[in-house]
């Protein structure tokens, strides 16, 4: 849903479909095949070229697998140079509740070119968490924001952000076609003003505005199994209901 929101490109081709963000090529999950299921062990190099004649200036690799549950990983994955990539997928029927965050912050939608240019400055900070980013991250997150900003101006998606003496300290996106589903995008928190309720107030507040005006009767977010934002997400009424799937390989430093 978000990437045709974005204006992705999305082809089904009858064995994979193939999804495209030509204004993001560094962005591996706009620009990925997506598998019917996961592949047998002689199907691995062929789904790689498959990827590559599709792709032949990515320097990354990215197949979604669409499918709910993988048992377990087959073992020969580990020998293709491709990253299992797993993610759990919550919902919530009725808007997430939290309590009066610290601090007393301004809560309010970004809408200025300050604002827009913070958003991408606590991207950065929060990508740097994970160690050096890799080559070309830069310029994905500077396009990732710009898509951000430009569903919000189309009237897709709303971001809220946290800020404090004027600078924004967290920030939750969530964007919707109307048609009753709303999803959250892009939630982060200075590392400096974590544990103060910032990322909770947030998730309430743009749940509220998914469901009040984009008319969504579920709010889906997706977090990392092991991050640090599933046992908040479920403290503040998500439950899980599938996982979802992929393998890739990103470019070397
Ligand atoms: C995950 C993340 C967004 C949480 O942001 P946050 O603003 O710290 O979130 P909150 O303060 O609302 O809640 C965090 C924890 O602090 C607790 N908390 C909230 N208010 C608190 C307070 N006043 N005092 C102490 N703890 C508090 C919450 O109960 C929650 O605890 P839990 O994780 O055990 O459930 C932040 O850690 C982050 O940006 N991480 C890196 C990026 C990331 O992982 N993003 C999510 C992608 S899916």
């Amino acid at each position: 849903m978000v990437r045709r929101l974005a204006g992705s490109s999305i082809t089904d081709r009858g064995r994979y479909i193939v999804v495209r963000t030509p204004e993001n090529p560094g962005f591996h999950w706009g620009n990925f095949l997506l598998w019917p299921g996961p592949p047998a062990e002689d199907e691995v190099g062929e789904w790689m070229a498959q990827f590559a004649e599709e792709f032949p200036a990515a320097t990354h690799v990215a197949l979604g697998i669409d499918v709910t549950e993988i048992p377990e990983w087959p073992g020969y994955l580990s020998t293709t140079g491709l990253e299992a990539d797993s993610s759990v997928v919550l919902a919530a029927e009725l808007p997430p509740e939290a309590g009066p965050p610290d601090g007393a912050p301004t809560v309010r939608p970004l809408c200025s070119d300050d604002d827009w240019g913070q958003e991408q400055g606590l991207r950065v900070t929060l990508a740097a968490e994970d160690g050096p980013p890799p080559p070309g991250h830069h310029a994905f997150l500077e396009r990732s924001t710009a898509e951000s900003r430009r569903l919000v101006e189309s009237g897709r998606a709303e971001y809220i952000g946290a800020f404090v003496d004027d600078r924004l300290c967290s920030v939750v996106g969530i964007a919707s076609d109307g048609l009753g589903v709303a999803r959250y995008q892009n939630v982060g928190t200075h590392p400096g003003y974590r544990r103060r309720g910032f990322a909770s107030t947030l998730l309430s507040r743009a749940g509220s505005f998914g469901m009040e005006v984009f008319g969504a009767r579920l709010l889906v977010i997706v977090a990392d199994p092991d991050g640090p934002a599933v046992g908040l997400y479920r403290s503040v009424g998500f439950e899980p209901v599938e996982g979802q799937w992929g393998l890739s390989a990103s470019p070397v430093s």
